[in-house]
C-alpha cells in the first residue's frame, strides 16, 4: 500500500474521530474521595504537621474553601493535600488528571508529600528525573551558572553554548546540535530540518514534503504534533491539521518501504520505544530495518529519543541496541535529569546546515543555564555509569514482576528501566495506582490497562526488591 493511501486511511479515520464528542472528567471527586483517607503518616521528614484524621481534613477543607473564596490563603504556610488539590483544581486549567498526591519534596529515588509521606518514585517525570531527585552535582552547575549568567538570547553569544555543543556532539557523535527548551520543541525542530532538507538536497517540488510518521505515536502537544497523531484525544476538537503527515503502522518495515518509495517523503519519524503509547518494544531488528529502508530510499531517518534516550533503556541511546545511526536524533527530558527544560536536536552537516540564520530558533533555547545543566546532567549519566545500571536493575525488575498472578497482570515488557505492566481489563489501572500510592509507590496509568514502571536510573537492588514488594502486596489485594 503506498503512502497517500495511508494518509487517506489517516484523514477518514480523522475526520470520523472529529465528529465525535471526547469528553475528559475532571479529577476532582476521585481526589476528594482518595485524599480523605490518608491517614498513615511516616518518616515525616519535614517537620510539617501530620494530618492524621478525616475529621483534621474535613474541618481543613471547611477552612480552605473559605480562604480560597476570599483569596486570603497563605503562600509561605504549608497545606494538606486536599487544600492544594483544590486550590489547583479552582484556579488552574483541566489539563491533566494527576493521581491525587501533592509532592513537595524528593530526593534520589524518593518523593515525599506535603503530610510527609515517602514514596518511590516509578514514573521519573516521563524519565526526565533519569539521574534522581535534586542531584547534588546538576544542582550545583545550575546555581553555579545562575549566579553568573543564566540568559542572553541569541542575538549574542554567551561563553557556554559552544563548550555544550562540542561536549554534546563529541559524546554522542554527531557534527552540530540544535538546541531548544522541550522535547515537542525538538520535535518540531526536527520536522523544520527535514522539510528543508527535503527541497534544499532531494529536491521534493516545494510545499509537497512529507514525513512519515507510525501509529501510536506520542511527540508532544503542538499542532503539529496532535496532527500526526492517531490518538482522538491527542487530535479531537484541534483541527485543522498539518498536512504533508503519513501514519504507517509501528513495527513494520513492510509498510515503511512502501511509504518511502514516494520520491516527496523526506523523513521518518518515530521513537525507538513507544513510551506513551504503553512502553511498545519493537521486533529485534527493526530498527536495523529501519535505517536500511531509509538509507535505500534517501529518506531521513528522525529518531525520537527524548523518553528513551540517555540511558532510560539501558544504553545511552536506544537505537545503540542495534548499533544504528539515525540522520536527526532528538533529546529532552533527561538531558537537563529533571532540573530544567533542555532539549537537542543533532545531526550532520548535510543536514543540520540546511536552515539558515534568522530561519528557527528560540528565545531560551541554548541558554547558559540550560547548558551548564546539560552538560552536568551527561555527565552525572556517564560517570554513574546509569545505562549499565538500568540494564541490570531493568532485568531484574522484569523477572520479578513476571512471578506475579498473571490473573492480575497479563504482561510485562520493557527494556532496562523503562517498563510496562498490563493489567487485566477486569481490574482498573487507575484505581491500582491509587492503592500503589496508599503502599508508598508513585505510577501512573497510560492507556487505560498499561501502567508505565521507570524509576530513576540510580535504583539500587534492595530498593528494586522493595518496590517489588510494594507492587506484589498491592496486587494481592485483587
Ligand atoms: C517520545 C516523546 N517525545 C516528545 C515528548 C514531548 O516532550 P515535552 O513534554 O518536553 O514537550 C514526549 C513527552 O512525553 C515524549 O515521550
Amino acid at each position: 500500500m503506498d503512502a497517500s493511501k495511508y494518509y487517506d486511511k489517516f484523514s477518514c479515520f480523522t475526520r470520523s474521530m472529529l465528529s465525535r464528542h471526547i469528553i475528559r472528567s475532571s479529577s476532582s471527586c476521585c481526589c476528594m474521595r482518595v485524599v480523605s483517607n490518608i491517614n498513615t503518616n511516616t518518616n515525616n521528614i519535614n517537620n510539617r504537621p501530620l494530618t492524621t484524621t478525616t475529621l483534621q481534613h474535613q474541618q481543613q477543607g471547611r477552612q480552605s474553601q473559605l480562604a480560597m473564596e476570599n483569596n486570603t490563603m497563605d503562600p509561605v504556610k504549608t497545606y494538606t493535600t486536599r487544600q492544594v488539590i483544590e486550590r489547583e483544581n479552582k484556579f488552574g486549567a483541566h489539563n491533566y488528571k494527576p493521581i491525587p498526591v501533592v509532592i513537595c519534596k524528593a530526593e534520589g529515588v524518593y518523593m515525599w508529600d506535603v503530610e510527609g509521606k515517602k514514596y518511590y518514585d516509578f514514573l521519573s517525570a516521563y524519565s526526565a528525573v533519569n539521574q534522581g531527585h535534586c542531584h547534588p552535582k546538576i544542582l550545583e552547575a545550575l546555581n553555579d551558572q545562575a549566579s553568573l549568567l543564566t540568559l542572553t538570547s541569541r542575538a549574542f553569544h554567551n561563553d557556554v553554548l559552544g563548550e555544550y555543543e562540542e561536549f554534546v556532539t563529541r559524546l554522542l557523535g554527531y557534527d552540530k546540535l540544535l538546541p531548544m527548551n522541550t522535547g515537542v520543541e525538538g520535535g518540531e525542530t526536527a520536522c523544520k530540518l527535514a522539510r528543508k532538507w527535503g527541497y534544499e538536497v532531494k529536491n521534493i517540488p516545494n510545499n509537497q514534503a512529507k514525513i512519515v510518521f507510525v501509529e501510536n505515536n506520542f511527540w508532544g502537544r503542538t499542532l503539529s504534533a496532535v496532527s500526526s497523531s492517531s490518538d482522538p484525544t491527542a487530535y479531537s476538537g484541534f483541527g485543522p491539521f498539518m498536512p504533508g503527515f503519513t501514519l504507517i503502522p509501528y513495527d513494520d518495515l513492510q509498510a515503511l518501504e512502501e511509504a518511502a518509495m514516494d520520491p516527496t517523503v523526506a523523513a521518518f519519524m518515530m521513537e525507538p520505544i513507544q513510551g506513551e503509547a504503553g512502553v511498545v518494544v519493537p521486533s529485534e531488528g527493526y530498527l536495523k530495518g529501519v535505517r536500511d529502508v531509509c538509507t535505500r530510499h534517501n529518506v531521513l531517518w528522525i529518531a525520537d529519543e527524548v523518553q528513551t534516550g540517555l540511558a532510560r533503556t539501558g544504553r545511552r541511546l536506544a537505537v545503540d541496541h542495534e548499533e544504528v545511526k539515525p540522520d536527526i536524533l532528538i533529546l529532552g527530558k533527561a538531558l537537563s535529569g529533571g532540573v530544567y527544560p533542555v532539549s537537542a536536536v543533532l545531526a550532520n552537516d548535510d543536514v543540520m546546515l540546511c536552515i539558515k540564520p534568522g530561519e528557527h530558533g528560540s528565545t531560551y533555547g541554548g541558554n547558559p543555564l540550560a547548558c551548564k545543566v546539560g552538560m552536568a546532567a551527561l555527565k552525572v549519566m556517564e560517570e554513574e555509569n546509569l545505562a549499565e545500571n538500568a540494564e541490570k536493575m531493568g532485568k531484574l525488575l522484569r523477572s520479578e514482576l513476571s512471578k506475579l498472578p498473571q490473573d492480575v497482570v497479563t504482561t510485562v515488557r520493557g527494556k532496562g528501566l523503562l517498563n510496562a505492566i498490563v493489567i487485566n481489563e477486569k481490574f482498573d489501572a487507575w484505581e491500582v495506582c491509587l492503592r500503589l500510592k496508599e503502599n508508598g509507590l508513585l505510577a501512573k496509568p497510560t492507556h487505560g490497562d498499561i501502567i508505565r514502571f521507570a524509576p530513576p536510573l540510580c535504583i539500587n537492588e534492595e530498593q528494586v526488591q522493595e518496590c517489588v514488594e510494594i507492587i506484589r502486596d498491592t496486587v494481592m489485594t485483587y
